[in-house]
């Protein structure tokens, strides 16, 4: 038997009456459970999405030039109503990041509930759609259009199926080497590109195959938002003075170490750590454990020891963190923006195979006047803020 695959068979006792039913009574594990343990499917040559499997061609494109970005957040309904009245039920994983809306397609959205998604995406982090049916992959990049210019990644795979250069491929077949330990864990957090100058906002992530429940390879955000007040204001001031360094130097060479073709040539750029988001005012940090190598303008143990602080807080803490648990069908939307991610390994010898599409942003800026979300909530709702001055009696661990 291969690793992780459950020989699906109940046991049963046979009693003699005439009938049937009442004779075969279920007994032992009739729920087939085995700790560890979930069933593989088995994929043959007619895997449904044999089009959206991975490929790397050997092709170069030029350099990204600017693009105009009208966030269609702007535009949604301050309390989401053209969307929120369409759904059977909505809910929040947690105060500060997380939604999961049931009952409404993402295939057939009006415009009006488009731009209220936009919003609540923004607002929320990112939000959460079960078994999207219709939503295949030219309805994904339709929505993504809608909302900004496609990104097209220079490095990562992309469907076999041609002209869908800007969707880029997540796979992990059954026979996929698990790799976490060449990575800390905190280097796989990330958020998607932040190299650019505009790095994407809106990206959507659909699960066409993946593990069965129990199986793993869940997903988890991190929000920027909740990370910044999660900062004194001594640091939050000193932070929004600087400007960090997001490469994507690492990614090109280790796709050249592969053997593959870097499409276009890798970009450095300098962002501010701390940025404002156009469409809910709300400030974040905007770090990227994955792809900042440098804060600027302070001496390199400065700039190691903020990075380090920054790392441990959005890996770490779990208040501003949610975690999803896919079924194949789903799909998470979320603002690259303002919240890092990390996918979670450990479902070998599932298939895991998913695809992404996002949209090319403004160019991060931040507004000195702008509040941050826990400002917001506090004025808003009364919600009580976190003790940052380090007085209380710690009595914690049991
Ligand atoms: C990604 O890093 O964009 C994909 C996350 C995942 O595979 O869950």
């Amino acid at each position: 038997m291969a690793p992780g695959l459950v020989e699906t068979a109940i046991e049963v006792t046979q009693v003699a009456t005439k009938d049937l039913k009442a004779t075969v009574k279920p007994t032992g594990n009739i729920h087939n459970y085995v700790p560890g343990r979930t069933t593989v499917k088995k994929h043959d040559e007619t895997y449904k999405y044999e089009d959206l499997r991975p490929r790397f061609p050997d092709i170069t494109w030029p350099a990204l030039t600017p693009v105009e970005y009208n966030d269609k957040g702007l535009l949604g309904d301050a309390n989401f109503k053209n969307l929120i009245s369409a759904a059977t039920d909505v809910f929040d994983y947690n105060p500060k990041v997380g939604t999961e809306i049931h009952g409404v397609d993402l295939a057939n959205l009006t415009d009006l509930q488009k731009n209220d998604l936009a919003r609540l995406i923004a607002t929320r982090g990112v939000v959460f759609f079960r078994d999207q049916k219709n939503f295949g992959v030219d309805e994904q990049r339709a929505l993504g259009k809608y909302f900004g210019e496609l990104h097209s990644h220079a490095t990562t795979a992309m469907p076999r199926r041609e002209g869908l250069e800007d969707v880029h491929v997540v796979y992990t077949g059954e026979d996929s080497p698990d790799l976490r330990a060449l990575f800390t864990p905190t280097f796989l957090w990330h958020s998607d590109v932040t190299y650019e100058e505009q790095p994407p906002s809106y990206t959507s992530l659909k699960v066409l195959s993946g593990p069965p429940r129990g199986g793993g390879g869940d997903t988890l955000w991190s929000s920027q938002y909740a990370a910044y007040d999660m900062l004194s204001p001594y640091m939050q001031k000193y932070l929004e003075s600087l400007t960090a360094i997001h490469s994507a130097d690492l990614q090109a060479q280790g796709t050249r170490e592969l053997g593959r073709t870097v499409r276009r040539e890798p970009v450095t750029t300098a962002h501010p750590l701390v940025r404002t988001h156009p469409v809910t005012g709300w400030k974040s940090l905007f770090f990227n454990p994955g792809f900042v190598t440098k804060i600027v303008g302070v001496p390199k143990t400065e700039s190691d020891a903020i990075i380090a602080l920054l790392n441990e807080i959005v890996a770490t803490s779990p208040e501003v963190q949610v975690r999803f648990q896919w079924n194949e069908g789903d799909v998470a939307f979320w603002d690259n923006r303002v919240c890092n991610h990390s996918a979670s390994y450990g479902f070998a010898p599932h298939r895991r195979h998913a695809v992404r599409v996002c949209c090319r942003a403004e160019r991060p800026y931040l507004d000195p006047e702008s509040k941050s979300q826990e400002d917001d909530l506090s004025a808003r709702y009364g919600i009580p803020k976190a003790n940052k001055d380090g007085s209380g009696i710690v009595n914690y661990n049991d």
